[in-house]
């Protein structure tokens, strides 16, 4: 059962509803931009991977031992099904043995971001080429995340020690890694993966978003009893803010788990999040990184929040009803949202010397990384989202 919660009236709801969409010459255009700017990155980004965030808006190469890796694979195969152009394939191959290695080593995956790595990688992969190392491995990625789940609370442990009090809590930022266990569920037909997301999504809906729509970044729980505790931030501003990140993160995660689940409730929550999120974007539509600031607080963007924001809308789109008075609107938003991305954040157009694709994000305002800069995920969602304009909507998801 999933908690009911308040869902605020979409402010720009009337002016959304009559923006003027990206037409599919204009989004070509873009996506013609960024994949110049992926082709040119690709000699230095095969064999390494750009780190997670840009340094004066150029990525140095890591090896595979992030949690973002994934994002750069799921770039190129984006940009393989965007061109057909078979040098992205091959590099996407070279990477999904990478990950294979990574997971048989068990390197750096003591964490929940199983998903973030390995879905938009290796079950890209598979899902586009049948890569069965692609599936093996990704199979592999979704035992180690189910490894994560904590009977007490009924939930699956973000980070650290498996059990420690400091870390016995869930993040909202998993709403995207659980579609890898749904994933796993439907390649091997073993229920147990789709019964520990369901069991996460419904904890994590009752705990770490707040009854007016707004989300906590984590949320502990009582290791002896599972008792819920308590909501604190790691990334936002404040444990009362909101994240901008972290509320994007449940914007798209929420339609991830309604395509598996189809648990109406899903959609209220959807939408009490999005109109949250939306209703504390600025004029000019882009996130400020924690929702709590607005244009005069001296605050920067986080773009990579309104790139994640996008791609839930147009998921969304495909399961509201024909007749919601909210649809038309939260895809005039999706467009407006876009539109701004384009003409202002885009590298393709405001950039030259960048080798990402999408300026502005915020990856830590705490420790001051990756400020202003680009980031893997950023890049990544706004290529993603632009392939979903690009097919009216009809792109196949790795997620
Ligand atoms: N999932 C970590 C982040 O969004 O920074």
């Amino acid at each position: 059962m999933i908690k009911s919660i308040a869902i605020e009236p979409l402010k720009k709801q009337e002016y959304y509803k009559n923006v003027t969409l990206l037409t599919k010459e204009e989004v070509k255009q873009a996506l013609d931009g960024a994949i110049q700017k992926i082709s040119d990155a690709l000699p230095m980004f095969t064999d390494k991977f750009p780190g997670p965030n840009s340094f004066g808006h150029v990525y140095e190469p890591i090896e595979n031992v992030d949690w973002t890796n994934g994002f750069w694979t799921g770039i190129l195969w984006l940009a393989y099904e965007y061109t057909g152009d078979e040098k992205y394939r091959k590099a996407a191959e070279i990477q999904v043995v990478s990950y294979t290695d990574r997971i048989d080593r068990k390197i750096e995956v003591d964490h929940h971001d199983m998903g973030f790595l390995y879905t938009p990688s290796c079950v890209a992969a598979y899902k586009l080429t049948g890569n069965e190392m692609g599936k093996d491995s990704a199979i592999k990625a979704a035992n180690q995340l189910a490894s994560r789940f904590q009977e007490k609370g009924q939930f699956l442990q973000a980070w650290g020690e498996l059990g420690a009090e400091e870390n016995y809590r869930l993040i909202i930022d998993c709403l995207l890694n659980i579609p890898l266990l749904y994933w796993a569920t439907e390649v091997t037909k073993d229920e147990k993966y789709s019964d520990l997301a369901t069991k996460h999504m419904v904890s994590s809906c009752n705990t770490v978003v707040r009854d007016d729509a707004s989300a906590y970044h984590t949320f502990y729980f009582d290791s002896k009893t599972g008792a819920p505790v308590k909501g604190v931030t790691r990334q936002g501003y404040s444990d009362t803010s909101s994240w901008a990140r972290g509320q994007a993160w449940g914007v798209y995660g929420l339609p991830l788990t309604y395509i598996y689940t189809k648990n109406p409730q899903l959609i209220d929550l959807y939408k009490g999040m999005t109109n949250y999120f939306l209703n504390r974007c600025p004029e000019d539509e882009v996130a400020y990184w924690d929702l709590i600031f607005g244009a005069n607080d001296g605050h920067v963007r986080d773009s990579s929040a309104s790139a994640i924001a996008v791609c839930g809308m147009l998921e969304m789109d495909k399961y509201l009803d024909a007749n919601d008075p909210l649809k038309k609107s939260y895809l005039g938003a999706s467009h407006a949202i876009m539109r701004e991305l384009i003409a202002n954040y885009s590298t393709a157009n405001n950039d030259p010397n960048s080798n990402g694709l999408l300026l502005e994000g915020v990856y830590s305002w705490h420790t001051k990384r990756g400020m202003e800069e680009c980031n893997t995920w950023g890049d990544y969602f706004y290529m993603e989202a632009l392939m979903r304009l690009y097919t009216d909507n009809e792109w196949e998801l790795y997620w």
